[in-house]
């Protein structure tokens, strides 16, 4: 085992996975965490899967930067897929980084989460009734993804009729981010990207018209600005939208399905959760350690450092791991099993530090009241053929979930 344990690890390359390693790639983790934690890939970056030196590159943001312009231009050229990635928020540093975040956060209070409540109650008891309808059911196509694509459609304001195209063009922009892609996937991507912008700008150019209120309505407060006039450019806007748009999609919908899933599996956690609905807080949780939706994050070293022993130059691409992370035995206890209970839980799902992840309030607001919702209702569910997987190593989920509700 050990043996085996340590050619897995040494046979590791993010550029050549096997279908074994999608289906499940923890065994691979695991053994990258025992035998090479700071593991050194043939095209030269490195990938780590130990909790503690992910924290300290999540934390150390001047030392891992977020910053990917020299990392994608070889990838994607000069383009409308490099132009909208390196001026999203999330792959910038300091000062794009901030000022994007601050106008972001202030629309994702806990107020104004709050408030999004009874909307999501409704909407989510609405596809209950699709389902109970139809007893043969596809989870993600008839639930798991129904519920985001609202949800970050009223976030922005979006006209309910107009929101159709906004979930594919989400699934082709994130699919260019695999870290390997032909061109057909790049062509998808870019495509997306150019049927994005010119959606939005005619969506900007109504809300510049007539304003919504900026407490509820992201769009509008990115276009206003801060109150000390703090505004950003036209081009930062668009792709900042796409960006927010894109980032709540597959995710959540993977939070959602990963979940339904993983208890269906389950007979005994599944059965907790139903008697102890309290429970769900910490459901959430575990299902978002367990199963992460989105299990790569990626760095770039700005200066020489040491991990794990390990001397890294600057100019270093560094992947980590969050799925690996997860199921670290130094951090969780029995980490290869799923506990709805598990406390404590620090999980690192949504990242740490300065780009952890701006929707987490509302992704396990919108995670818990779909399961909980679900499992109420349908307690006996199960799954009627095996579910199919993404074929993803980033965003870790599936494509179709058949079931049986009645
Ligand atoms: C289960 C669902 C979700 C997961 C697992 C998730 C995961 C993440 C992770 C890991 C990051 C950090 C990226 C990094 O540091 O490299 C992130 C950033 C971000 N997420 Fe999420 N996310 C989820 C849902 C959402 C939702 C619903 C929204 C929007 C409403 C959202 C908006 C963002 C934004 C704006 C950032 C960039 C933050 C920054 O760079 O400062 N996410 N997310």
């Amino acid at each position: 085992m050990n043996a085996d344990a340590r050619e897995l690890a040494a046979g590791f390359d993010i550029e050549k996975l096997t279908p074994e390693f999608y289906d499940d790639p923890y065994p691979t983790y695991r053994a990258l965490r025992e035998h090479e934690p700071v593991k050194r890939l043939p095209n030269g970056s490195y990938f780590l899967t130990r909790y503690d030196d992910l924290v300290r590159a999540y934390k150390s943001t001047k030392v891992f930067s977020s910053d990917k312009k020299r990392e994608f231009a070889p990838k994607y050229g000069n383009s409308l897929l490099y132009e909208h990635h390196t001026t999203s928020l999330v792959f910038n540093d300091p000062p794009a980084h901030t000022r994007v975040r601050r106008l972001i956060m202030g629309a994702l209070s806990p107020r104004a989460i709050a408030g999004m409540e009874p909307d999501l109650v409704a909407l989510v008891d609405r596809l209950l009734d699709g389902l109970a309808a139809k007893r043969d059911v596809e989870l993600i196509e008839d639930f798991a993804s129904a519920i985001p694509v609202q949800v970050i459609g009223n976030l922005l304001d979006v006209p309910v009729e107009e929101r159709e195209p906004l979930r594919d063009w989400s699934l082709a922009i994130l699919g260019a981010l695999e870290p390997v892609i032909g061109s057909e996937v790049f062509a998808r991507g870019n495509d997306a990207v150019k049927d994005f912008l010119a959606y939005l700008e005619i969506l900007v150019e109504r809300r510049r018209a007539k304003p919504g209120n900026p407490e509820r309505d992201v769009l509008t407060r990115l276009i206003q600005g801060e109150d000390n006039g703090e505004r950003l450019t036209a081009r930062e806007l668009l792709h900042n939208c796409i960006f927010l748009l894109n980032a709540g999609h597959e995710t959540t919908t993977n939070l959602i399905g990963n979940g339904l899933v993983a208890l269906s599996g389950s007979a005994a956690q599944k059965q907790r959760l139903i008697e102890n609905p309290a429970t769900i807080k910490t459901a959430i949780e575990e299902i978002l350690r367990f199963e992460s939706s989105n299990q790569l994050g990626n760095r770039m070293t700005t200066e020489p450092v040491e991990l794990g022993g390990i001397k890294l130059v600057a100019g270093t691409p560094v992947t980590l791991c969050i799925g690996a992370a997860n199921r670290d035995p130094l951090q969780f206890a029995d980490p290869e099993n799923l506990d709805v209970a598990r406390t404590p839980n620090r999980h690192l799902a949504f990242g740490t530090g300065a780009h952890q992840c701006a929707g987490m309030a509302l992704a396990r607001l919108e995670g818990a009241i779909a399961i909980s919702r679900f499992l109420g209702r349908f307690p006996d569910y199960a799954l009627s053929a095996p579910p199919v997987r993404g074929g993803r190593v980033r965003f870790r989920g599936f494509l179709s979930v058949p079931c049986a509700v009645g």
